[in-house]
């Protein structure tokens, strides 16, 4: 029997429930001091304080004293598109003087920039340069992350990207949850035939998806210029019905209304949403579509933030997430998305934390089972430097995480 018991935590920070927290809710974290968790086969099995662990736990179980230290679930990056060739290293000049992200996609730049060069590698650079980049993440205490194609564009690359993402699962000890990006945009094939290329991925492309069960969801770039709400529409609707979960590219540069067809469509989440409307803010919150935003990005870009502030106080349950990738967001760095969080978007420390875990957790629909220390729920545990989660986004832009256990075990330290 594999027995772990971590103990004397200074601040068990559980972020206990099983769905996702709203509003209010999610300043809430369930804090336990001089906490202990009791961890069996990889699963949670006790909680509680440091003198009423059960004594017949601390006969065979290895140890961790969490003396002066944080005791954290796992975070979850719900948004990234991890996996990828080449790099877009000139867009950040071009972005510095004054180039917006459309304009740099018009110019050659851009999301088709990456698709020249994913196309180009072979399945095993993919694989290993995704490793190299989940042990990156793993160093900022992220135990699951959601990664997606889209850097194809094409049956044969679209599937190279999620088989990899497959692999990856196997092979690191982060948890991957792969998302078909097929529509992420215009080939320039197909320019000027948006609607073709929708049908391409719904024929072609999405049974072979749904049938090897290569992703969990569905994903859309919905966007003025890209797919339009109508195409969108038509292609998350034939993944629904094949039996995969939705998320969207929803009203990150114009309210296209992306944020109603989320609601309409009942994704698990709809991301970005710089633009969203009120009364598509109000329909996401009334049909628990998860807000999935991500500051990284808007800071890249130089755009305005996502109005976090008013989402959650008109009841929306908001997660945070890195949206790493080669030209709007390159970085994973959580302690990053936090400070971003925090001191622009209006984000009280409480909400972060709970945004990049149960929440986190809720936008892949496992809130069940992930994103919290509860009996029951997996054994991803992070042990932080500091007496208190209050030193997280204190100790701007660097990484607060000493220990990581996944599944019960000790993966980074
Ligand atoms: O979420 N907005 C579209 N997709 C990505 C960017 C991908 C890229 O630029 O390579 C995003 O920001
Ligand atoms: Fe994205």
């Amino acid at each position: 029997m594999k027995r772990m018991i971590i103990k004397n935590a200074s601040q068990l920070v559980t972020c206990s429930g099983f769905t996702a927290k709203k509003g209010k809710d999610m300043n809430n974290l369930g804090i336990i001091e001089n906490g202990a968790v009791v961890i069996q086969e990889g699963i949670i099995k006790w909680v509680g304080r440091t003198p009423d662990i059960p004594r017949q736990y601390e006969k065979v179980a290895e140890v961790i004293d969490a003396t002066g230290k944080t005791v954290l679930p796992g975070f979850i990056d719900s948004h990234t598109h991890f996996v990828f060739g080449g790099y877009r290293e000139e867009e950040y000049s071009w972005r510095l003087k004054g180039d917006n992200y459309m304009e740099i996609m018009q110019k050659g730049g851009g999301i088709v920039n990456t698709v020249t060069k994913t196309k180009e590698e072979t399945k095993e650079y993919l694989i290993r340069i995704g490793m190299k980049r989940l042990d990156s993440m793993l160093t900022f205490g992220v135990t699951t992350v959601e990664g997606k194609s889209g850097y194809g564009l094409d049956y044969e690359t679209e599937i190279k990207q999620l088989e990899v993402m497959r692999k990856l699962n196997l092979r690191h000890k982060i948890d991957v949850v792969p998302t078909f990006l097929g529509a992420h945009a215009v080939p320039k094939d197909y320019r000027g035939k948006e609607d073709k290329f929708i049908d391409l991925m719904i024929d072609e492309v999405l049974p072979y998806v749904v049938d090897k069960g290569l992703a969990e969801f569905c994903d859309v770039f919905c966007e003025k210029g890209v797919f339009s709400i109508e195409q969108s529409e038509k292609l998350l609707l034939a993944a629904k019905e094949q039996g995969l979960k939705l998320k969207m590219h929803a009203d990150e540069i114009y309210d296209l209304g992306g944020a109603g067809l989320a609601a309409k469509l009942k994704a698990v989440s709809a991301d970005h949403l710089l633009m969203a409307s009120d009364e598509g803010i109000k329909e996401m919150a009334e049909n628990n579509v998860v807000a999935t935003l991500l500051p990284g990005t808007a800071f890249s870009l130089r755009e305005d933030f996502a109005r976090a502030r008013y989402m959650i106080d008109n009841n929306l349950a908001v997660a945070l997430a890195s949206d790493f990738n080669p030209g709007s967001c390159f970085t994973e760095s959580i302690p990053l998305i936090i400070a971003l969080a925090t001191l622009y978007m209006n984000m009280t420390i409480e909400e972060t934390i709970t945004a990049l875990t149960i929440n986190g957790a809720a936008a892949l629909d496992k809130a069940d089972y992930i994103g919290s220390i509860d009996v029951n729920k997996k054994g991803d545990i992070v042990i932080h430097e500091y007496p208190s989660y209050k030193f997280i986004p204190y100790h701007i832009g660097v990484s607060t995480v000493e220990t990581v256990i996944k599944d019960g075990q000790v993966v980074y330290y």
